[in-house]
This record gives C-alpha cells, sequence and structure tokens, in this order.
C-alpha cells in the first residue's frame, strides 16, 4: 500500500478534455478515460449532495479510478479526498486531476486539497489505510464506490463488481460516520442493473444496516438513454422518495429536470384503442419510461391520468395516446407530443410520399418529422423528400408522423405550440 500526496506529483502524460466540459481538462492512465465519470455528472452528484447535512470526516472513494468523482465532491463538500485505485499510474492521475479541481476552484478554501491523500492498492484494505491516513472510526463522512465491471459483461452480475459490495462495506463499516438516518454512501452502478440485480443490492445493504433508507437514482444525458444508476444510502437517501430521475441539462451548469418517487405506484396500464382524430399523442422519454418514474411524472402532467394508452410496442420510443394536451409539451422528458389531425391507412413508402405531404400541406404544416421505424435505407430518402417538398411553403406549425402499433395507420400530429425537434 503506497500513499501518495497529491500536490507532491509531478505531471506526467496528457491531459484531455473532459467530455462534458471542454475546457477542463483531465488526466487519465491504463486507459482509464472511459471508465472516467463526465464533470457534469460528478458535479450533478456532488451539488446534490451538498443539501444533506453531512457529518465531519473525509470522503472516500476506495476504487477511484481517475478520481473525477471524488474531487468533484472533495472540491463541493469541501472535505479531505481519501482515495484507493488498484492500478497505481491510475492513482497518480487522480492526484494531478485533484489538483487541477484545487487550482481551478481556488476560491474555494484549500483546506481539503492540502489534506487529501491518495493509496495505491486495494480498497478493501480498509486496515492498512486507516492506520497510514490516521483515520479512526467513524471518521468517514461520505463513502463512494464506482467499481470496475468486465467490459462485455452480458448478465451485469453483482459479483462481477471490483471491488464487490459485501467486501467493500466490510472493511468499511467501522470507520463510517453515521447520521440519524445510518451511514451516508453512494453507490455507482451499471445502469443496465436488472430490477432482480437491483433487489439483490438492496439485500447486501439491508444486511449491513437493516432498515436504512435508499433513494435510487437514473441519470439520462438525453437521446432515451440511461447513462448511469445510483444508489443513495442512509443519510444521503431522501426520506419516503425511492426512485428520482435525472435528466441532466445539455450544457453544463443549465437546470436538470428531476423526477421522483415514493414506493413503487405503478398504475394499471390500459392498452391501446383504435387512434381517434383529435386525441393527443406523446412521445417520451425511453430512459424514463425504463426508469419506472413515468407514472408519477404523468400524473404531474396530465389532469386525467387513468385515461392513458400505451403502445410499448417500440422500446425505443414508447407511446402514449391521451384526452387533454399535457401541462408541459417542451419537458425534456418529451420527445414529441402532437395532436392526430389524420389517420392515414398507407403504408409509408416511396410510392405515397407525395400524398402524404399533401395531406400535410392540408393541414397547415411546415416540418414534419418521421417518429415510426422505417429501413434504415429508406428513412433518409422520405424525410429528406417530405423536408424538400415542405421548403418554402406556407405552413405554420410543426408535426411528426407515427403508426398505430395494431392498426398500422400512420398517425399525422400537429404539434401545439410549436415543438423542439428532439
Ligand atoms: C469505474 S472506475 C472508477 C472511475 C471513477 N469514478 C472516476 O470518476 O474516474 C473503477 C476503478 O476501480 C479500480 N479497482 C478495481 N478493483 C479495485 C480494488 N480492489 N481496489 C481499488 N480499486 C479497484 C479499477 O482499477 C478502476 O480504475
Amino acid at each position: 500500500m503506497e500513499a501518495l500526496v497529491p500536490s507532491e506529483q509531478a505531471t506526467t502524460g496528457q491531459c484531455v478534455p473532459d467530455a462534458s466540459l471542454k475546457e477542463l481538462s483531465f488526466y487519465h492512465a491504463s486507459e482509464g478515460k472511459p471508465l472516467a465519470t463526465p464533470w457534469q455528472v460528478a458535479m450533478t452528484r456532488a451539488d446534490y449532495i451538498a443539501q444533506f447535512d453531512l457529518p465531519s470526516g473525509v470522503v472516500l472513494d476506495c476504487a477511484c479510478g481517475s478520481g473525477i468523482q471524488l474531487a468533484a465532491y472533495a472540491s463541493r463538500l469541501k472535505r479531505p479526498a481519501l482515495g484507493v485505485e488498484l492500478d497505481r499510474q491510475r492513482a497518480v492521475a487522480s492526484c494531478l486531476n485533484l489538483n487541477t479541481i484545487a487550482t481551478r476552484y481556488s476560491t474555494f478554501d484549500q483546506g481539503w486539497h492540502r489534506r487529501s491523500l491518495l493509496f495505491s492498492g486495494d480498497g478493501t484494505s480498509s486496515q492498512e489505510i486507516a492506520s497510514q491516513a490516521g483515520l479512526e472510526s467513524g471518521s468517514v463522512a461520505l463513502l463512494m464506490l464506482d467499481p470496475a465491471r468486465p467490459r462485455n459483461s452480458r448478465t451485469h452480475g453483482l459479483d462481477e463488481m471490483q471491488p464487490n459490495l459485501p467486501s467493500v462495506f466490510e472493511a468499511w463499516k467501522p470507520y463510517l460516520a453515521l447520521t440519524q438516518h445510518g451511514p451516508c454512501i453512494v453507490l455507482d452502478l451499471s445502469p443496465r442493473l436488472t430490477q432482480e440485480l437491483r433487489d439483490g443490492v438492496e439485500t447486501i445493504v439491508e444486511s449491513f444496516w437493516p432498515g436504512v433508507d435508499k433513494t435510487w437514482t437514473w441519470m439520462s444525458r438525453g437521446g432515451g438513454r440511461v447513462d448511469r444508476l445510483e444508489l443513495w444510502i442512509g443519510g444521503v437517501a431522501t426520506p419516503n422518495v425511492t426512485k428520482r430521475f435525472v435528466r441532466l441539462s445539455r450544457t453544463f451548469g443549465g437546470d436538470d429536470a428531476v423526477i421522483e418517487q415514493g414506493d413503487d405506484m405503478k398504475q394499471e396500464r390500459r392498452a391501446l384503442q383504435p387512434a381517434r382524430r383529435n386525441e393527443w399523442v406523446t412521445i417520451l422519454d425511453a430512459a424514463l419510461v425504463e426508469s419506472g418514474l413515468v407514472d408519477a411524472w404523468l400524473s404531474e402532467q396530465l389532469s386525467n391520468v387513468a385515461d392513458t394508452r400505451w403502445d410499448e410496442s417500440s422500446p425505443r420510443r414508447p407511446r402514449i395516446h391521451h384526452n387533454g394536451p399535457l401541462k408541459d409539451s417542451s419537458h425534456p422528458f418529451v420527445v414529441a407530443s402532437g395532436r392526430v389531425v389524420e389517420i392515414l391507412d398507407l403504408p409509408l413508402d416511396e410510392t405515397n410520399i407525395d400524398a402524404i405531404v399533401a395531406t400535410a400541406l392540408a393541414n397547415d404544416i411546415s416540418a414534419l418529422t418521421i417518429r415510426c421505424s422505417v429501413d434504415a435505407d429508406i428513412q433518409p430518402r422520405l424525410q429528406g423528400s417530405i423536408d424538400r417538398q415542405l421548403r418554402n411553403r406556407q405552413g405554420r406549425r410543426k408535426a411528426f408522423l407515427t403508426r398505430h402499433a395494431t392498426t398500422n395507420h400512420l398517425l399525422l400530429c400537429a404539434q401545439y405550440p410549436k415543438n423542439s425537434d428532439t
């Protein structure tokens, strides 16, 4: 076990711009870049954690990689960072990244940086680390773990995590400071964990801290993908919130969209009926639906949520039909929302594209986006033909074209007001 003092490390290698904030560059080693947490994600979490009343003590990351998440927590919370990383070169990179952040945010109190330490070794060797770092029982304010996982794992099994949860909890439990809600822990897990594996994680946590609060957090940077899945435990869980979904803003520092839900309140889903003119059709963020938080969000958005009809035949484009408009049809969780103005019994192909454009023009449409599955070879040609024909015409509304799952009819949906075209 080797202790490294960040300020004593000489810079080696090249630093590369962060994926979310180009003006910030980080060091990575041993191909650690793809494993690193983007700064926007790291700071979103740090800002969130800053709302909690953390006990005093250090921030410990026992598999810290390039140390980016560790640097975000330590600088934001003004707590000394204690990082452990098996790969020595990555441990050195973590030191350099802590130095970068300490310099960048030099208006912050720098005490945290002077007292930060990195260890190159096994993150479960708590006694050795504690004795070298002078840690006593209860001196870790926050434990975080973003374990390594095999690159091409199909199962995302819990025993594949390196280091694994039981050995980390076993090792560090005596050192964690306790709040009235238990210790403060954030686990950064695979976004592909199934419900069964999530239950498995909860069982492990419960075996160490029975009855402790837990908040699952899904994070998405858009495009319908879940990018991160975290479990916030004990003093950093939100009481009575079991699930949270965060759609990060497109730009660093912008507003994120957040939805939270208490105990599992999944509503009965009504199946799709034949489409009707004037009903509303909304294509939702697939990641929101995957997180299971869509019902909580819809109950904020629709006055009669029980009347929603679901079409989940395309997991990439989960779609609902409903009777009244959404309260906010340009909300970040909405891919597109519009009112059915025409129901067309036509295949979507090159023979019919002119008829479809003519229908759009008759409905005052200025731009029409195809939002249903079409052969990848012909999709650009169809969309190109629509765009060319509608260009310079007098329509005033945007619209999208989707396909009804059971009848196969095309639905021309006009957007009120003009929607963003994501
Ligand atoms: C996903 S990365 C962490 C990335 C980090 N959150 C960041 O922001 O850069 C996981 C790291 O755990 C390290 N690791 C695996 N087993 C370990 C162990 N037993 N002790 C310490 N580190 C370990 C790997 O070398 C890898 O760098």
